[in-house]
């Protein structure tokens, strides 16, 4: 695991940015696994801006993104498909029959789920996977508890990632309930994954996710046990390392 430290949330941006950036530019047919949340928000501005000074392609790059609501239309302002969309896919050239994500009004569940499997099968797996983390170490909508074993699916969220994403919906309540999730399989299968983190509020989960046990416990820890991991964190996420780790920081 390659662990980068960056001064604040900007350079944090900037650096997993780049990463994504060399990846597009050395592979532009890579299909990027993407996240949501407010930590992608500055690299994907980034990437908006590389985009918009001509010194990037992404038309023939193919996006799978890790979860969606369930019960939320893409064209729902809390949906992920539309957080997507004013975030990222409008501001580049990604074809739209490029971009996937799991449709959370699918009447069906486990046939979206198989679906979607199979879609990503299809696509030839993960080049590099974009992550974030929850305040509960989840990584997609993996709660603690999960199963490792497990390829897409619909979870139960848990109540604190609900109070949590509350401050994206006027009304707490309105925070659906259950969503629909790569598994961890699925994002371990991922050729490449970039971590990005910042804020002190996720010192103390990014601490137990990369230098803790391995447990289901906490979904992140299993990125241990992955053969192509960079963390980009910013100084106050990397701030509640145990003694001694900080030789392994770049
Ligand atoms: C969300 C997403 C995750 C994301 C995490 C952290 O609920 N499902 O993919 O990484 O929570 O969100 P944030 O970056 O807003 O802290």
């Amino acid at each position: 695991m390659n662990i980068l430290e960056t001064d604040d949330y900007e350079a944090m941006s900037r650096q997993a940015a780049n990463i994504l950036f060399a990846q597009v530019v050395l592979h532009p047919e890579s299909v990027l696994g993407l996240a949501t949340g407010s930590t992608p928000l500055g690299i994907y501005r980034r990437l908006a801006e590389l985009y918009q000074q001509g010194d990037v392609d992404f038309s023939r790059i193919r996006s799978v993104n890790l979860d969606e609501y369930c019960g939320l239309g893409p064209n729902d302002p809390q949906s992920y498909h539309r957080f997507m969309e004013e975030n990222l896919f409008r501001l580049i050239n990604i074809p739209e029959e490029n971009t996937s994500l799991p449709d959370g009004m699918a009447v069906d569940t486990d046939a979206e789920c198989a679906r979607y499997d199979r879609r990503i099968q299809e696509l030839g797996g993960i080049d590099l996977q974009l992550l974030g983390i929850g305040n509960t170490g989840h990584i997609g909508f993996n709660e603690p508890g999960c199963n490792f074993e497990m390829s897409t699916h619909r979870v139960v969220l848990a109540p604190e990632t609900r109070r949590a994403n509350a401050r994206f919906f006027q009304n707490p309540d309105e925070v659906p309930c259950y969503a629909i999730t790569m598994g961890i399989k699925n994002i371990m299968s991922a050729r490449k994954i970039l971590l990005a983190v910042n804020g002190k509020g996720k010192a103390e989960v990014l601490a137990k996710a990369l230098f803790g046990p391995v447990t289901p416990q906490v979904p992140a820890s299993i990125l241990q046990l992955h053969p192509d991991v960079t963390v980009v964190a910013d100084r106050d996420a990397l701030s509640r390392l145990p003694v001694g780790s900080r030789a392994v920081i770049e």
